[in-house]
Parts: C-alpha cells; sequence; structure tokens
C-alpha cells in the first residue's frame, strides 16, 4: 500500500469525539448581517421581544460593537484550536447583503458566512450541501466552495442535496409556533426534503436527527436513503417552541456518553439505554437573562466542540457546566463564547469538523 491509501482521508468525521486534526470556523466580518425577517423567522427566534429587532435590522449588519465582541470570542476559539494543533480553515466572504430572488420568492439579502455546521453535513469522507430550509441562507454555500472544491480535489466526495424550491408550499399556512403547554408543531410541510446540517449529529453507524423549523420527515428520508444501508437515521422526539438544530438538545459527546436538555428531549431512543450509555442531564445555563441573545436560547451552551473523547471545549462563563463535564470524566477548555453567542451560535455552530483521526464504528 502506498502512503496514501494508508492516511487518514482529507474528509473523515464519523463521530463528535475522534482525535480533531481538521476544522472549518465561521467568519466574523464588519459585513456580518442580521438574518432578514422572513418566514422561518418566527418560528424560530424564541424570544418574541427581540422580533422587532429583526424586523427593522434584518439585512443590516449587526451593530459594529456586537461584531467586535463576537470576533474577539471567536479569535479566542480558533487559539484553543490552534493550540491543541488542530488546522483551521475559514470560508470565503460573498456578497451577503445582495438580494436573493428565484421566480417563488425574494430575499432582502442573505446573512453571513459564520455557521458552517448548518450548510455543510460531513459523514465520513463525504461533504453534503445541506436543503436548508431558510431563504436567505440559500446561497451561503457559495461561501464553502473554494474549501470543498479542494476537499474534492484532494479525495472527498461532495455532493448537494436537492435545494429545496422554498415556496408558499414548503411552510404550514399561517403557522404559529406552538406554547410551553401545547404539542409539538413544525413550520415546514412534507412538499420537498428540508434539512439544516445542524438538525443532524452522528455517532458513527447511527445518526441522530430531529425536526424542527427547517427539518422534516421527508428531508430525513432523503439522508437515510442517501447514506444507504451502512447508517441508521434516527429521529428524535424532542418538544420545542423554536425548534433549529440538534445540537443544544441531544448530543452524544463521547462513546457511553449522551448529553440531553432536560426541557427538550421527550424520550431517549432506547437503543442508549439497551448499549449502557449514560445519559447526562445537562444543568442550567448561569448566562444571566440579562445578557443579550437574539438568534437562540441561553441552552446554547450544550453546543461543545469535543478535541478528543476527553477534552471538550465550553463556554467560559458556563462554570456549573464545566464542574459536571468534570464530574463526568471529561477534561473542560474554557473558552469566552457569551459574545459570540449573542448573535447566534456556539461553538459547535460556528464550526464544522472536517477530519478526525478514526474510523466508521457502530456504538450500539
Ligand atoms: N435553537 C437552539 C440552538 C441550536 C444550536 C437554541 O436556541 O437553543
Amino acid at each position: 500500500m502506498d502512503q496514501q491509501s494508508t492516511s487518514t482521508p482529507v474528509v473523515n468525521a464519523h463521530n463528535e469525539w475522534d482525535p480533531l486534526e481538521e476544522i472549518v470556523v465561521g467568519r466574523v466580518d464588519q459585513t456580518t448581517l442580521v438574518p432578514p425577517w422572513d418566514v422561518i423567522m418566527p418560528a424560530v427566534v424564541h424570544d418574541r421581544t427581540q422580533w422587532d429587532f429583526f424586523k427593522q435590522n434584518g439585512g443590516k449588519p449587526w451593530p459594529t460593537s456586537m461584531l467586535k465582541k463576537a470576533e474577539r470570542d471567536l479569535d479566542a476559539f480558533i487559539d484553543v484550536l490552534e493550540q491543541a494543533g488542530v488546522t483551521v480553515r475559514q470560508p470565503e466572504p460573498y456578497a451577503y447583503e445582495r438580494a436573493l430572488s428565484t421566480p417563488d420568492w425574494e430575499a432582502a439579502s442573505s446573512c453571513y458566512a459564520l455557521m458552517p455546521r448548518d450548510v455543510l453535513l460531513v459523514i465520513g469522507d463525504q461533504i453534503i450541501e445541506a436543503p436548508m430550509g431558510w431563504r436567505s441562507r440559500s446561497t451561503e454555500r457559495l461561501a464553502y466552495r473554494e474549501l470543498c472544491k479542494e476537499y474534492f480535489r484532494g479525495g472527498a466526495r461532495w455532493v448537494a442535496a436537492p435545494p429545496p424550491r422554498l415556496s408558499a408550499e414548503s411552510y404550514s399556512p399561517g403557522f404559529a409556533a406552538p406554547e410551553e403547554d401545547e404539542p409539538q408543531r413544525f413550520l415546514p410541510t412534507e412538499y420537498e426534503p428540508m434539512f439544516d446540517a445542524a438538525d443532524a449529529i452522528k455517532c458513527g453507524r447511527d445518526v441522530f436527527i430531529a425536526r424542527s423549523s427547517c427539518c422534516n420527515r421527508f428531508g430525513i428520508q432523503w439522508l437515510q436513503r442517501h447514506l444507504g444501508a451502512d447508517y441508521a437515521v434516527h429521529e428524535v422526539e424532542i418538544h420545542d417552541t423554536h425548534p433549529m438544530h440538534i445540537d443544544a438538545t441531544f448530543s452524544p459527546l463521547a462513546p457511553g456518553k449522551l448529553l440531553i436538555n432536560p426541557e427538550r428531549v421527550v424520550k431517549v431512543p432506547e437503543l442508549f439505554e439497551k448499549a449502557g450509555w449514560d445519559v447526562l442531564v445537562c444543568p442550567e445555563p448561569e448566562m444571566p437573562e440579562t445578557h443579550p441573545m437574539y438568534n437562540c436560547s441561553r441552552w446554547i451552551m450544550m453546543n461543545v466542540v469535543m478535541l478528543d473523547e476527553t477534552r471538550v471545549i465550553v463556554s467560559a462563563g458556563e462554570k456549573r457546566f464545566a464542574r459536571r463535564l468534570k464530574e463526568w470524566g471529561f477534561e473542560p477548555i474554557e473558552c469566552p463564547f457569551w459574545d459570540f453567542e449573542t448573535i447566534g451560535g456556539g461553538f459547535h455552530c460556528a464550526s464544522v469538523d472536517i477530519r478526525r483521526r478514526g474510523g466508521l464504528a457502530s456504538y450500539f
């Protein structure tokens, strides 16, 4: 065998915890935009009092002071990764401010290249461009084109799930987000496959996915058929008034260790109990209620990145969570991130792991 065939493929990520070698981290720049108000926004923004902010500021850059603070956090995250010997790559900026249109709809602008986790689903040696449910984010994949071309040339598989039409038929007419005490309901119809990459989380041959404001059953079915018989895609039952992305809800952190959000997971899939996994219930967030949060909840603290089976990058303000992680056998590495979280995501959202050293296995 030659050297090439014995080394780890250029794209190789089977789970959240094999030793991390290369990662793509999003980009904060002065034209990082507030997502424009759109059909999906009332379904994903938890805090109703923020809706006017989005209606008035959608499509404009976030205030400079907020971007500066978010950038400082992102730089600290990159620093932690590089200190650990991880190669960090970043997307291209693109013309976020340009209006978008198709025969079915118009959007005032796109948003940013901030959250690669939502756009690219990396499974094994393949990169899947997700069929995202947001009109304003439907061209975000372009920010990653140079990287995808390079990874493809290096041997990776690269595919786009059918880009959704996102016409009126894609969204339930007159949708109103459920209240806490109401049964779960979701914005997308079953008109066409839809999911964001962050609606899914991988665990070797098993992939877990939750329906959300941008993920429907058709999308889950597409993913299962695309991945084929080597994988089982399991839907996780959740309750979330504004569901978007599984990684502040349900996260297999290491073999035998599943982190769950106590408010959102309705039922842990039976295979975890059968295989003797520990279910780690995330403690309450410590972020003060007064800390500004625009596009996600304080549970974003769960959105950690594993460097390997034990080392976990965790938001520096979340001391109680860091202590619990230690008790559970992890080594938390604290990194300031509350100011990045303000504009809509945690470490996991802000990155997508490209290469981890390890192979495809079953953990059940
Ligand atoms: N939608 C989730 C964040 C997902 C990364 C939340 O607001 O908690």
